[in-house]
C-alpha cells in the first residue's frame, strides 16, 4: 500500500493546487452516475460517502452532485430505507465482501420493498442525505429548480426519515437505533465491543474478506469483528430485513445528530417547495431534547451510545428512566451533536471543553479530533475507528464549532484538515498524533470535504439550520459561488451544467 512517504507534497501548497488535486481524486473516482469512495477498497456506491461526496462535488459540478444523490435515492427500498451500498453490476463479485450474493436484496428484501433491478445491501448508514441535498441545491438554485431536483428528492428523503423515526425507534424514546455497526459507519468503534460481545461470530471459514487485499491488516477491523458483522447481517437478511427481531440495537449520538441536522434541512427544503417547514423544525428541536435526555452524560461531559438490549438493562432503566444502558466509551460520535443549533448552551460549552481536554486533545496533543479516546484502553492510532482521525467527523466538528461561535478553534481545525488532506494524499484516515496516512489513499470524501472547506467562508455557518436564517444562506451562496466558475474551469470539470 502506498504511504505518505512516497508522495511528493509541497508544504507551501496553494489553495488552488490543493483544489486541483482534490478535484482530480473526485474525477478519478466518478463512474458516470456516482462516485466510489475509493477504487480498490470500496468499488461500489456507499450511502453516507455519497452524501459527503455530493457536498464537495457541488463546488465542481452541481449537476454531478445532484446525480450522485439521485442515483443513491433510486435504490431506495419501499419501506423508506436507503441501503448502505448500491452495487455496481460490472464489478466482479469477489472485489468486495459482502457482495450482492450475500445480501440477496431483491429476494430476501422483497417484503421490505427492495428494488428488483438494482442490487443493494440491506442495512443503512447515517442520514446525511437531506442535509447534503439542501447544500447541493444551494450551490446552483437555478439548475436545481430547472431540473426539479428538490421536488423529486423531497418525498424520498421524507420517507427515509419516516423509516428511521418509526421502524427504528427500537428503544421507544424517539431516537433511531442502528442494528449493525456498519450502519453507524464507525465499524469497529470500541463503543460496539460490549453489545457485540453477546453475538456469536460466524465461523472464519464461512466467508472471505476482500478488504485485506487492499488495506493493511493493522489498519482494518479484526477477523473476530468480521465474524460478528457477518453473523448480524446474516440474521437480519434471514429475517427478511424486518426490524426489531435482532440482538443488536444501539442509539448513537452521531447517527441521531445527523438525522436531526437533516430534519432541519428538510424543513428548509419544504419551505423552498412552498410548504410550511415549521412542523419539521419543531420535530428537530424535540429530537434534540430526546438526544439530551437519552444520551447525554453530564458527569463525563459528552454523549454516549445507548445499548438498547443491554443485559443489565433493568439497572440502567432504574438509574436514568430509559430502556437499556449507556456505553461508557468515549468516541468522537459523542461530540458530533455539537452541530445542532438547539443544543443547550452549557452542553455546547462542556462539549468544547471535552474536545480540547485530555481525551481528544484538540489544539493540544492533536490537531484533528481522534475517533476514540486517546487515554482509552482500546485506543489504537491506526486501526480504523479505534483511534485514527477521520475527515468527515472533523468536518462536522468544524461546522459545529463555527455554528456556536468558536471561530478560533474552528479556524485551527480547518487549517489542520486542509494541511493533512494535502499531505496525506487525501487519505481515508490518519494517525491522530503523526497524521500519517492510513487505509485507502485518494479517498473521495476526504477530497470532497477539502473542496467544501476551500469554498466555505470561515465566518459563516453553512448549515443555516433554522428556517429564517436565509441571510446566512445568501451570505454563503454569494461568497462561495462567485468563484466556482473559475474553479470549474481550472479543474477541467465540465462547467456546462452550470448554465
Ligand atoms: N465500512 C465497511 C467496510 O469497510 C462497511 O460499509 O466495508
Amino acid at each position: 500500500m502506498t504511504r505518505t512517504g512516497t508522495l511528493v507534497y509541497d508544504p507551501a501548497e496553494t489553495a488552488g493546487s490543493l483544489h486541483l488535486r482534490a478535484a482530480r481524486v473526485l474525477n478519478g473516482n466518478w463512474t458516470g452516475t456516482s462516485t466510489v469512495p475509493s477504487r480498490g477498497l470500496y468499488p461500489h456506491q456507499w450511502s453516507w460517502d455519497s452524501a459527503f461526496i455530493s457536498i464537495g462535488l457541488r463546488h465542481l459540478s452541481p449537476l454531478r452532485a445532484q446525480t450522485e444523490l439521485e442515483t443513491l435515492l433510486g435504490a431506495q427500498w419501499g419501506d423508506g430505507r436507503i441501503p448502505h451500498i448500491v452495487f455496481n453490476p460490472s464489478v466482479p463479485l469477489d472485489a468486495y465482501f459482502p457482495s450482492p450474493d450475500f445480501w440477496r436484496s431483491s429476494t430476501a428484501g422483497a417484503a421490505a420493498g427492495a428494488p428488483r433491478t438494482v442490487q443493494t445491501s440491506g442495512i443503512v448508514q447515517p442520514p446525511v442525505h437531506a442535509l447534503a441535498a439542501w447544500l447541493v441545491h444551494q450551490a446552483d438554485p437555478g439548475l436545481s429548480r430547472a431540473r426539479g431536483f428538490l421536488s423529486r428528492v423531497y418525498p424520498r428523503l421524507a420517507a427515509w426519515h419516516r423509516y428511521l423515526l418509526h421502524r427504528r425507534d427500537l428503544g421507544g424514546g424517539g431516537l433511531a437505533s442502528v442494528v449493525h455497526p456498519w450502519e453507524q459507519g464507525m465499524d469497529n468503534s470500541p463503543c460496539w465491543d460490549a453489545p457485540l460481545s453477546r453475538i456469536t461470530p460466524a465461523p472464519a471459514r464461512s466467508f472471505r474478506r476482500a478488504d485485506l487485499d487492499h488495506g493493511a491488516a493493522e489498519d482494518r477491523p479484526t477477523d473476530l469483528d468480521y465474524g460478528r458483522y457477518v453473523r448480524l447481517a446474516t440474521d437480519y437478511r434471514d429475517g427478511g430485513y424486518d426490524d426489531g427481531g435482532g440482538e443488536f440495537a444501539v442509539e448513537d449520538p452521531s447517527f441521531n445528530a445527523l438525522l436531526i441536522a437533516s430534519e432541519y434541512a428538510l424543513a428548509h427544503i419544504a419551505q423552498e417547495l412552498g410548504a410550511a417547514g415549521t412542523a419539521r423544525h419543531a420535530r428537530a428541536e424535540r429530537l434534540t431534547a430526546a438526544l439530551v435526555e437519552r444520551l447525554w452524560d453530564p458527569a463525563e461531559g459528552m454523549f454516549f451510545c445507548r445499548d438498547v438490549y443491554a443485559r443489565g438493562a433493568g439497572q440502567g432503566a432504574q438509574r436514568d428512566g430509559c430502556a437499556g444502558e449507556l456505553i461508557p466509551e468515549r468516541s468522537v460520535s459523542g461530540l458530533i451533536p455539537l452541530l445542532l443549533p438547539a443544543l443547550p448552551r452549557d452542553i455546547v460549552a462542556t462539549l468544547v471543553r471535552t474536545a480540547s481536554g485530555s481525551h481528544f486533545g484538540l489544539g493540544d496533543a492533536t490537531q484533528l479530533v481522534p475517533s476514540y479516546d486517546l487515554t482509552g484502553d482500546a485506543f489504537d492510532p491506526h486501526r480504523y475507528w479505534r483511534g485514527p482521525a477521520w475527515f468527515n467527523t472533523n468536518w462536522l466538528l468544524e461546522r459545529g464549532l463555527r455554528l456556536h461561535g468558536e471561530q478560533t478553534r474552528a479556524d485551527g481545525l480547518r487549517a489542520a484538515l486542509l494541511d493533512t488532506a494535502g499531505e496525506s494524499g487525501f487519505a481515508e484516515y490518519v494517525d491522530p498524533y503523526t497524521r500519517e496516512a492510513c487505509g485507502a489513499l485518494g479517498f473521495s470524501w476526504t477530497a470532497a470535504l477539502t473542496l467544501d472547506l476551500l469554498h466555505s467562508p470561515t465566518g459563516a455557518d453553512q448549515f443555516a439550520s433554522h428556517p429564517g436564517h436565509e441571510t446566512f444562506d445568501r451570505a454563503h451562496s454569494a461568497s462561495t459561488y462567485g468563484n466556482a466558475r473559475a474553479y470549474a474551469f481550472e479543474t477541467g470539470a465540465k462547467g456546462g451544467d452550470r448554465g
